[in-house]
Formats: structure tokens, sequence, C-alpha cells
């Protein structure tokens, strides 16, 4: 067998090991083990890619593969071991701005050493030089879009930049302008393959990622975040033409679709098509109703919480952001515990945006021991909050905003929200009045049938288990 055959017998190990990683992650119980099968299939992958260049590269070049490798390697374990549950979202947008770069590197140097050097100096044939170009300035722009739009997104993720949208006028055409001239610039590069062209190709599409996502509201970022995946994957995918690697193209096009459908689960989780995220302003901060609902709120003490929930037949939790700010997950499932141990049905509603991630509130819980088959899609509990006798909404705010089915001139109006204003008593843990992500006020608050519980959400849910 010679080496490029056992490559790309490895490169195929590799990818159906991708797959069944996407397979395993798409379920709580299987999430561990597609973990480990993406870990095993990127090992295989690394292995086989350098172990095919050492064939052909100096023993200097090898070296200063692994030295760099190393350092890569050991900075990312550094990074992934420190960094907080609430602050996965920037780490992942930083990522993906490393893949979009690498996409603008692989396709400038495809351009130096292919075109710039002439057809003669390269193994590829003058009759595909048009495909490289082609591949050369498609993969420079989504790179460079992909680059400058997630280092917005982390910008943004971790409160570095103001998350209200950038209202330029004109924006749309702004992008849309964009967009008519790269493809007239790539028709350029394809006829005639030259440094400018390539240099302006470059700088419109840094500019245009950072503009796409400088316009998105605060309210649209999950959607964003799922986008940038999905061009972070055909950016690789795109490099994988252009080095001629099958497994990264087929990686690329694994989490660029994957991105893709992911993105649209969002747009229809939080009822907003494609087009208006990208067109943005949504959850606009200071908008119209952001600060219309007021009114007077009442509290109530960790005890009279609990004396609520000694009488409850069945309680809902649901949890949001501050769940995960405060770490609140271990309490509320020894609360659960509790409970359930009395004889109380107790079940949880997940907002499919609720936190800063897709999937946020599932693995804290997943993380805390909470039984997989309490913790239900927002769908699946909407009905039954009528039927409820108390919620506990633990650190949510816009996913639980009446407004955005009451209220059309709501910055957030139309996505759908769990309802748990329908129940009969609703208990709302957080430290003050102040808005949640989207920056709109909360109408829930101020209803006859909500109490809230002021103060970090782990130490009240702590209160309430020792008043139990
Ligand atoms: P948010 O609307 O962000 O509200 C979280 C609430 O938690 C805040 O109002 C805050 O109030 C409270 N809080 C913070 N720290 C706390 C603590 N230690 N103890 C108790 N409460 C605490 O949360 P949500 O309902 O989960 O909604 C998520 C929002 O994020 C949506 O707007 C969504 O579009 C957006 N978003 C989601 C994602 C994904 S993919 N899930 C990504 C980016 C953005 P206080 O400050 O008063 O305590």
């Amino acid at each position: 067998m010679t080496a490029a055959s056992a490559a790309a017998a490895a490169y195929i190990v590799a990818g159906l090991l991708f797959v069944l990683s996407l397979a395993g992650l798409s379920r709580h119980e299987t999430a561990k083990t597609g973990n480990a099968y993406g870990i095993a299939g990127m090992a295989i992958a690394l292995a086989a890619t350098i172990g095919l260049a050492a064939r052909s590269l100096e023993a200097a070049a090898v070296g200063l593969i692994v030295v760099a490798m190393a350092a890569g390697g050991a900075i990312g374990l550094w990074r992934a071991r420190r960094v907080e549950m609430t602050g996965m979202p920037e780490l992942i947008a930083v990522l993906h701005s490393f893949v979009g770069l690498a996409a603008v590197l692989v396709g400038w140097n495809g351009y130096l050493s292919v075109e710039r050097a002439g057809a003669a100096q390269t193994e590829v044939p003058a009759g595909l030089l048009g495909i490289h170009s082609a591949e050369v300035v498609i993969g420079v722009f989504i790179g460079a879009v992909t680059f400058t739009g997630s280092i917005v997104a982390f910008l943004k993720l971790s409160a570095r930049i103001k998350s209200s949208p950038l209202m330029l006028p004109g924006r749309n055409w702004l992008n849309v302008g964009v967009l008519v001239a790269f493809a007239a610039l790539t028709v350029a590069f394809v006829l005639s393959p030259n440094l400018g062209v390539l240099a302006v190709v470059t700088v419109l599409a840094l500019a245009l990622g950072w503009h796409l996502v400088a316009s998105i509201g605060g309210g649209d970022m999950p959607v964003v975040v799922s986008m940038l995946n999905s061009y972070s994957g055909w950016a690789a995918a795109a490099s994988g033409f252009l080095l001629d690697n099958d497994l990264l193209i087929i990686t690329g096009a694994l989490v660029g679709s994957s991105g893709a459908y992911l993105s649209w689960i969002m747009c229809r989780a939080m009822n907003r098509s494609f087009l208006s995220v990208i067109a943005g302003g949504f959850g606009t901060e200071g908008s119209t109703a952001a600060g219309t609902a007021d009114g007077e709120h009442t509290e109530i003490s960790p005890e009279e919480a609990a004396d609520l929930l000694r009488t409850a037949r069945s309680v809902v939790i649901t949890p949001g952001y501050g769940m995960a700010v405060a770490h609140a997950q271990y309490p509320v499932a020894e609360l659960t515990r509790q409970l359930t141990d009395k004889g109380v049905q107790v079940r949880f509603g997940i907002h499919p945006v609720a936190g800063r991630l897709p999937g946020h509130m599932n693995v804290l819980l997943a993380e805390a021991k909470v039984p997989y088959d309490v913790v239900l899609e927002m769908d699946e509990i909407n009905d039954d909050f009528a039927g409820t006798d108390v919620v506990l909404v633990i650190g949510a705010n816009d996913t639980v905003n009446p407004a955005a089915l009451e209220d059309p001139g709501s910055p957030i109006a139309g996505m759908p929200v769990l309802q748990v204003w329908e129940a009969e008593h609703v208990v709302v843990f957080k430290r003050s009045m102040n808005t949640g992500y989207a920056g709109v006020q909360n109408p829930l608050f101020f209803r006859d049938n909500t109490r809230m519980l002021f103060g970090d959400a782990r130490e009240r849910v702590e209160d309430i288990i020792k008043a139990l």
C-alpha cells in the first residue's frame, strides 16, 4: 500500500468518525460518546496528514509543524480547561475566527504558489488554472467574512462592544453591493489573476463580515453564532479544494451544513426568517417597548417560596442564562430530587435559545445529573403551564417575556416564549429588575401571580432547600 492510499483510507475512517460524532452529539445520552468519536477522528486525520506530508518535507519543516501543533494544542487545552460554561460562546466565536483566518491564508498561499509563480512552476494543469483561481478567490472571501464576523461576535458576546445593532443608512444595499462587486471581481480574477483584485476582494470581505454581524441585534445572536459556525465549515471546505485534501472538504461540508441546519432551527425557534436576521435590527436596545413595562412588583422570601412548593402538586422549572452565571444547576438538581421524593411532579421547560449557546441549559442540567426524561422542550411543555401550580423561573428573562406574544411593538414580538404566566404561581429568581440579553423590559415581573425572589439564584435555591 502506498503512503497516499494509506492516507486516503485513514481519511475515510476519520470522515466516518466525524459523521458518528455528529450523530452522537445530537442526543444528551450519547453526547459524550459523540465527542469521543470526534476526538478519535481528528487524531487519525492529523496523524495521516502529517505522516503523508513528512514524506515530501525536510526534517526541519516537519519539526516546525510538530512545534506549532504542540504550542497550539497546549494553548487550546489551557483555554478549554479554564473557560466557564458562560464564556463558551465567546470561545467558539474566537475559534471560528481562526478557521476564517486560516482559509484566507491558504487562499493567498494558493495564489502566490500557483497563479503568481506561473503555471509552469506548479502541478496545476493549465486547463484547470481557472478553477484554481476561482477556488482561491471564493476561499479568501468566505474566510475573510468568517474572520471579521467572528471577531465582532466575540466582542459582542463578551460585552466588549454594545450588542445593539449598527444601523448604517442603506445597510442592506451595502451588503448587496459588496456581493455584486465580489461576483464581478471573481470573474475578473479568474480571467486574469492578479494581486490587486485579490487584495480588493480580501478587504471587501473583511468589511462585509464586520458589517454583517455588527448590524445584527442582540436578540439574534444565537442565529449569528450558528451562522458563523456554518461559514467556518464552508471556509474549511474551500481550503480543502485548494489543498486537494478530501478530508478537509468532507469535514468542512459537515460543519457547514450542520451549522446551516442549526441556524434554520434557531430561526424557527425565534419565528424569524433567515433573511430578516441578516437584515438585522432584532433586539434593538432603546426601541419603543424596551422600557414601557412598568408597575408594582411583589417580592417573596425563600421561606414563603418553600411553602408554595410544599403544597404544590406540579412544578415546572424554566432555567435561563442566570442559572449558568450563578452555577445554580447543582442546588436546582437537589431541589428537584427533594420535591420528587415528596411526590411532587417536577419538570423542566427549556427554551431553544435559553442561555447563550444552543443546548446550554441541557448541558448544565445533564452536568448536575437531572434525569433527561423530566427535561422537556418548549413545545412539549407550553400547553401544560395552565395546569401547573408553581413555575420557578431561574435566571431566565427574554425567554419568558409575555410581551413577545402580546405587544406587537416589542423588539422581540413574534418570538415564541415559555408561557409561564399561565401557571397559578410564578417565582422569578434574579438579582434586580434589570432587563435580559435583548434589553427589553419584562411585563411578567408585574403580573398578579408573579413573585420576585431577588439575589443570586444559587444562594436563593439553597435557602429554599434549607427552608424545606
Ligand atoms: P436573559 O434574557 O439573558 O436573562 C438572564 C437573566 O438572568 C437576567 O435578566 C439577569 O437578571 C439574571 N441573572 C444573571 N445572573 C444571575 C444570577 N447570578 N442569579 C440570578 N439571576 C441572574 O436569559 P434567557 O431567558 O436565557 O434568554 C437568553 C437570551 O440570550 C435571549 O435573548 C437569546 O436570544 C440570547 N442569546 C442566546 C444564545 C443562545 S444560542 N442560546 C446566544 C446568544 C444570545 P439580573 O441581572 O437582574 O440578575
